[in-house]
């Protein structure tokens, strides 16, 4: 099996989704984040704060470069599909998988998180600007895409798995 990159913003559901779908398929499941944050020894938001975006970002950049090319879901950060660099080494490795989920859903589930650096303001505005900025580019890359509002994890598993 190749490897299963999901994509899309930030609540829409990769690291749950992709937790899930690894464990049905027997495969591993690696989140970015969780693993930028193991290696640095601190939290997105403390790497956002102390070390800045674009250090973030060439860590994200770093990872995925040294991820496997089969038998895995990755669940990537938000951001991961802006950088050319990353589009091309994740159509090199597998599958692009895009959790679509409008706005206001992304809204309602990131209300009260206090773990996203770029989301410290008005969340509301924050999510419309950058999702209609992302929403071309999750698209133009997408091998898959799937609606996940309104739908359980299994659901949307489900759905995921008849495609392939
Ligand atoms: C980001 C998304 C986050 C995390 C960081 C930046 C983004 O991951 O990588 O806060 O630019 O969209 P999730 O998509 O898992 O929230």
């Amino acid at each position: 099996m190749r490897t299963i990159f999901l994509i899309g913003f930030m609540g829409s559901g990769k690291s749950t989704v992709g937790r899930l779908l690894a464990e049905r398929l027997g495969v591993r499941f690696i989140d970015t984040d969780e693993e930028i944050a193991e290696k640095e020894g601190k939290s997105i938001n403390e790497i956002f704060a102390e070390d800045g975006e674009a250090y973030f970002r060439e860590l994200e950049t770093a990872l995925l470069t040294g991820l496997p090319e089969s038998n895995a879901v990755v669940g990537t950060g938000g951001g991961v599909p802006l950088k050319e660099i990353n589009r091309v080494v994740m159509k090199e490795k597998g599958i692009a998988v895009f959790l679509d989920a409008p706005a206001d859903v992304i809204l309602s589930r990131l209300i009260y998180d206090q773990s996203r650096p770029l989301l410290k303001g008005d969340k509301d505005k924050e999510i419309r600007e950058r999702l209609s900025i992302r929403m071309p580019i999750y698209l133009e890359i997408a091998d898959i895409r799937i609606s996940t509002s309104g739908k359980t994890p299994e659901e949307i598993i489900g759905e995921l798995i008849a495609c392939f």
